[in-house]
């Protein structure tokens, strides 16, 4: 049977780790596909770096761009990062090439989802980005296909592992928030920008992607009211424990009467409750429909083995012909939010 043939851009922790599941699950996902799931060519900034994965069968692109149209690439697969630069130019070239992307960049999709969905669609291409959003856990997964015949009520959780990491080793280890932040970069959490972690604006993105299927509007990420943990001490972390509360970087978006409410701010939590439990970079994500009731996933927020493992489930979907829209709906149909803040004098 035809392979998907896939081009890597991106080979840092978690193109690495795609590489490992391709190499090693080989005949799994050939028999889950109904065909061979293949790499036919990557690409990354330096070329003879060792990442501990062969690559000696693959071909290799310097420009992502070029690697997004070769004529032996199915599914683009954008590892690189960052919301504009070579990964929204390789994106877009894909999409003109009427190429699927598979992305893990939550910064790229939270600025310039909407008009990137559009574009795909115009094309007949997808976007698809299980893992941008909570690691290894398949959330998006759940509200554009297992939640589809609910009205989403509300959307909440802790959704940067870096940042439950640091809070949680700070409590448990009574470590500085410096030597907290190296352990959590030794392990593959961090942004390439940090900042993006623990000023909650990578989980701040991961909220507005979620409101936009929950709540079919457009992502507004502009709209998410944000406040990162950088200011908050151990002694703030002390209080809180003293007073049986863990402070915790909690996203909620909820539809209220005022307009679209986003909010991911540091939160008091009861140390005994599901979301008080929670340790190091595991995230949860609570989804509440209406006919649903609350559905509560718990799992590795961050990392190599479950990100790449969220890659491919998109990767799965495509070799299985399974194409479903960027937000859950087409592009074209989802609403220009009204921010609840805007409207609440
Ligand atoms: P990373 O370890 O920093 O790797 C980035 C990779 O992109 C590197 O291989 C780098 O090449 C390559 N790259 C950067 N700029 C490039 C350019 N101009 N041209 C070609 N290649 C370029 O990043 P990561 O942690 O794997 O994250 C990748 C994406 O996944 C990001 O969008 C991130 O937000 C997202 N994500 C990460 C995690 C996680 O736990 N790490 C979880 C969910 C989502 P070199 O290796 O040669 O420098
Ligand atoms: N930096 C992100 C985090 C990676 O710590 O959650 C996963 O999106």
């Amino acid at each position: 049977s035809t392979p998907l043939r896939l081009g890597l851009a991106g080979l840092g922790t978690v193109g690495t780790g795609v590489v490992k599941i391709i190499q090693n699950h080989a005949g799994l996902l050939a028999a889950r596909a109904g065909r061979p799931v293949e790499i036919s060519a990557v690409s990354a900034r330096t070329r003879g770096k060792n990442r501990g994965v062969d690559l000696s069968d693959y071909g290799w692109e310097d420009d992502p761009v070029a690697l997004a149209t070769r004529d032996d690439v199915d599914v683009f697969v954008e590892l690189m990062g960052g919301a504009d630069g070579p990964a929204k130019a390789a994106t877009e070239a894909a999409i003109a090439a009427g190429k699927d992307v598979v992305t893990a960049n939550k910064a790229m999709l939270a600025t310039h989802g909407q008009a990137l969905a559009e574009a795909a669609e115009a094309r007949g291409a997808l976007i698809r980005f299980e893992a941008a959003v909570a690691g290894g856990i398949p959330v998006v997964k759940a509200l554009t296909e297992g939640l589809a015949g609910n009205r989403m009520l509300r959307v909440m959780g802790v959704m940067n592992g870096t940042c439950n990491y640091i809070l949680t080793r700070m409590e448990n280890a009574g470590l500085p928030y410096a030597e907290v932040f190296e352990e959590a970069s030794a392990l593959g959490y961090l942004e390439a920008d940090p900042t993006l972690d623990v000023g909650g604006i990578d989980a701040g993105h991961k909220l507005a992607l979620l409101a936009s299927i929950a709540f079919g509007t457009r992502v507004a990420f502009d709209h998410v009211e944000l406040e990162g943990i950088e200011r908050i001490s151990i002694d703030d972390i002390r209080h809180a424990a003293d007073m049986g509360f863990r402070i915790k970087l909690l996203g909620v978006a909820q539809m209220t009467g005022r307009g679209l409410e986003q909010r991911m701010s540091p939160c008091l939590v009861p140390a005994g409750s599901p979301l008080g439990q929670l340790e190091n970079a595991t995230n949860m994500v609570v989804l509440e429909g209406d006919a649903s009731g609350q559905i509560v996933l718990r799992g590795a927020g961050a990392g190599e083995g479950p990100t790449a493992s969220a890659v491919m489930s998109d990767v799965l979907d495509i070799a299985r012909g399974i194409r479903l829209s960027t937000f859950g709906q087409p592009a074209a149909t989802l609403a220009a939010p009204i921010p609840a803040r805007a409207t609440a004098a």
